[in-house]
């Protein structure tokens, strides 16, 4: 399967290093292919990694990872055209933390989710919320026995089972959580445990 991860950081290697050891062909969407962090990237994947620019990755895969800041989706959604994406399975893997003087807040409040918003943005694409719990480093290894299973949540069947199978293949167990709207649950709890976090040092 061809997946593309759009964004360099850490969520993108990790995801990228696990679906290449697990038999995918992977392709990095960034906004400057040339940059830093691509080419950590690149040397980080090896020589089955690909680097383009975001719509050109996105276009060209079956799955997509929109594997950026939560709270710099809009901007993102901007740099696709909703075409882009027909038909394609989206994994979200986003936390929507907005740091501020108010503290650690939630960029879509408590009554929307990132995956949502994703949805919207993509109506003829189908969004499965995955990974936004787990540390970006233990993504794409096989996790401990004892690890909580991956989570997941998503309105389409096919999807969801599209990317459970990926996930059983890194490692992970899975628990289907419903629908796409749950994904409010999996992201609050997430910027509540960094808002912990950062209470706590
Ligand atoms: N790090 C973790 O342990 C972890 C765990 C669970 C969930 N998450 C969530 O997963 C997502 C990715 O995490 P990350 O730590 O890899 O993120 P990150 O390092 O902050 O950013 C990832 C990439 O997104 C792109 N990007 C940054 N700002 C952008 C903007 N304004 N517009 C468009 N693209 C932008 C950049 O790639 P290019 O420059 O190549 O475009 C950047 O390398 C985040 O939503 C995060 O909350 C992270």
């Amino acid at each position: 399967m061809r997946i593309a991860l759009l964004g360099s950081g850490p969520v993108s290697r990790s995801l990228a290093l696990g679906f290449v050891r697990t038999g995918n062909e992977v392709v990095l969407g960034s906004r400057d292919p040339s940059s830093g962090s691509a080419r950590a990237w690149l040397d980080a994947v090896g020589e089955q990694g690909l680097a383009m620019d975001l719509r050109s990755a996105a276009s060209s895969a079956d799955v997509v990872v929109f594997a950026v800041p939560g709270r710099a989706l809009p901007e993102v959604v901007e740099l696709l055209a909703p075409e882009t994406l027909a038909g394609a399975t989206i994994i979200d893997p986003t936390n929507p933390v907005v740091i501020s003087d108010d503290g650690v807040t939630n960029a879509f409040g408590a009554d929307d989710s990132a995956a949502e918003f994703l949805q919207r943005a993509f109506p003829s694409a189908h969004v499965v919320k995955a990974f936004n719990q787990i540390p970006a480093a233990e993504m794409g290894s096989p996790p401990p026995e004892t690890r909580t299973p991956l989570r997941i949540c998503g309105d389409d069947t096919t999807a969801k089972e599209t990317v459970a199978a990926l996930a059983r293949r890194l490692g992970w167990q899975v628990r289907d959580l419903g629908p796409l709207s749950r994904a409010r649950t999996l992201e609050n709890a997430a910027v509540d445990w960094i808002r912990n976090q950062r209470a706590n040092t």
